[in-house]
């Protein structure tokens, strides 16, 4: 399973690029309202940063064709440019027309395998089942993970499979198991996969060991 990082906070995704875990970025308008920055600027200085790696941007119509056409200018801002289209039936139009232009999209807000199918038929290059906000309403949303994931591979759909609205550790851990090929994470979960208590205590142990010792790297 491949890492992207859920964000429009540039400074967050230069650090979380220099880890060199990054295979690309997802976007949506609430991120790029969040940092109060315009949004083709920050599009330009995100591919300036992971060149061109995917880097989802979202349209923000709900009409087919001016989808088309906003999906289309930010196409042109970059090789690793994704148009981000919401799941409606506009936004199924708007998908099936640039894929037949040769644009890759990213059909969001997937809350149910009937979507993701689809999705998948109209030509999306990814699906976005949002998991952490079924949790929310008490569904389980990593059973949509494993729907979705099992349909695509029965099927041989191409399209794939990105777990997004993650919240914590473990929905990354269960959307691998469950064949997610990609999931997108806000850069909290990236730096809370890092860490472990045990891994903190070995690092000062043997810390303290080497200074106790006195040692030093000698010729190295
Ligand atoms: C994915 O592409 C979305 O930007 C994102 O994962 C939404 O997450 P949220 O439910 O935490 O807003």
């Amino acid at each position: 399973m491949r890492i992207f990082i859920d964000s429009a906070n540039v400074e967050e995704v230069r650090q979380a690029f220099e880890l060199g875990v990054i295979s690309g970025i997802t976007t949506n308008p609430s991120l790029i309202a969040k940092e109060g920055r315009d949004f083709v600027g920050t599009i330009r200085e995100m591919i300036a940063i992971v060149g061109d790696l995917p880097l989802s941007a979202e349209v923000v119509s709900l009409q087919a064709e001016e989808m088309v056409e906003q999906g289309k200018k930010l196409a042109a801002l970059g090789e690793g440019i994704v148009v981000k289209i919401p799941m409606t039936e506009e936004g199924l139009k708007a998908t099936n027309r640039l894929a037949k232009e040769g644009i890759k999209t990213n059909v969001t807000l997937i809350f149910s395998s009937p979507q993701a199918i689809l999705a998948a038929r109209a030509g999306a290059t990814y699906v976005s089942p949002f998991i952490g906000r079924l949790d929310d309403i008490n569904q389980i949303g990593m059973n949509l993970i494993q729907e979705v994931s099992q349909i695509f591979q029965v099927h041989e759909l191409p399209t794939q499979i990105i777990s997004a609205s993650i919240r914590h550790t473990a929905h990354v851990i269960e959307a691998a198991s469950l064949g997610a090929h990609i999931a997108t994470l806000p850069f909290k979960v990236i730096q809370q996969m890092v860490r472990h208590p045990l891994t903190d205590a070995g690092i000062k142990k043997f810390m303290d060991d080497w200074d106790k010792a006195g040692s030093n790297l000698g010729s190295i």
